[in-house]
């Protein structure tokens, strides 16, 4: 891993650091770039928005690695409400949530998870939608992997996430690949013993692609990556998969033109919308992706 990215990875994790980026007032508009907001209404504006420019949303509602019950249950509510609201103004049918379990309550006991999950699947399964679960560091895959099998006996559309550093992932594609998968890069700071670097990581995400298009799943590509969307739109054809039976992803405030564009070619794109006050360890994983990133965020608190 670039070193850059490893320190700025490694700073997430500090509370001094965490203290004062997250007190400097400049933040909350750095942090606009990428999170629509703090409340329900600024995720179903934003989503509003993407929906009317011929994209979909997958929501996040932030926060990660919650250690106490009351917090999981906090997040879990913060889901039903958001399921309410996308309901309620008809953005269900182009809109499904992403949700760590870490933020539902993995890191106390994966049966707490579950039971949390299982109340958001239930939820979005009753407002027309689904559910995809993030897949966070990889000591937490095979958890992750064994509650996503559990939800799946009662909601089998609730989607996977598959992270191409990770050694292990084109076995994984390979077993999920009738399934909805979506297919990253990996965002965590991880071991060479477990990951792979550079180059190698995107040689892994293009077996997995093709792995995922030999399967008859709905694969859901989520890269910013130009020669990577391009290498999945040859791959596509070659597999003959029309636009509709899989899906490109990106982030908010990402490459927003290159999501417009695919979409006006009549290909489903979808845009991870993150919403919340808990934006912290979500920001910088994205400067840790980005040196452009870090300079624009460090220009902007050195001239606060
Ligand atoms: P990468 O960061 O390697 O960038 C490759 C190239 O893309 C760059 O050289 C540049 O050309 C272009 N590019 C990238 N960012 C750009 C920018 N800001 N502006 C302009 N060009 C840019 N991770 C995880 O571990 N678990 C998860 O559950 C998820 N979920 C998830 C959902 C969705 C919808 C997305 C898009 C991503 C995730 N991720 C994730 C994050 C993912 O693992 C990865 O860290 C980021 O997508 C960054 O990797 P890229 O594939 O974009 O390429």
């Amino acid at each position: 891993m670039h070193p850059l990215r490893s320190l700025i990875l490694a700073a997430a994790g500090n509370d001094a650091i965490r203290r004062l980026v997250a007190t400097a007032p400049v933040s909350r508009d750095v942090v606009r770039r990428f999170v629509a907001g703090d409340r329900t209404a600024d995720a179903i504006g934003v989503t509003r928005d993407l929906v009317a420019s011929g994209r979909s949303v997958t929501l996040d509602h932030l926060g990660e690695d919650v250690t106490d019950a009351q917090q999981a249950d906090l997040n879990v509510r913060a889901y039903l409400e958001l399921l309410d609201a996308l309901h309620a103004e008809g953005l269900s049918a182009r809109a499904e949530v992403s949700v760590k379990l870490s933020a539902v309550g993995q890191k106390l006991d994966e049966r707490v998870a579950l039971a949390n999950a299982s109340r958001v699947c239930a939820a979005a399964e009753q407002c027309g939608t689904t559910v995809t679960l993030d897949m966070e560091d990889h000591t937490t895959t095979d958890s992750t992997l064994r509650v996503l099998a559990e939800l799946r006996r009662t909601w089998p559309s609730t989607g996977a996430v598959l992270q191409s550093y990770l050694r292990r992932t084109l076995d994984d594609c390979v077993a999920l690949a009738d399934t909805r998968v979506r297919l990253v890069k990996g965002a965590y700071d991880e071991p060479e013993s477990v990951a792979f670097r550079g180059h190698e990581v995107d040689l892994g995400y293009v077996r997995c692609v093709n792995a995922l298009f030999a399967g008859d799943g709905y694969p859901m590509f989520a890269t910013h990556d130009p020669r990577l969307v391009r290498i999945v739109a040859e791959r596509a054809r070659w597999y003959d998969r029309k636009p509709g039976t899989y899906e490109y992803q990106m982030l908010f405030g990402v490459r927003p033109d290159e999501q417009r564009r695919l979409a006006r070619e009549g290909e489903t794109v979808r845009v991870y919308v993150p919403y919340g006050s808990q934006w912290y360890g979500y920001l910088m994983r994205r400067l840790a992706e980005r040196p452009a990133n870090t300079t624009f965020f460090a220009r902007a608190l050195v001239s606060y």
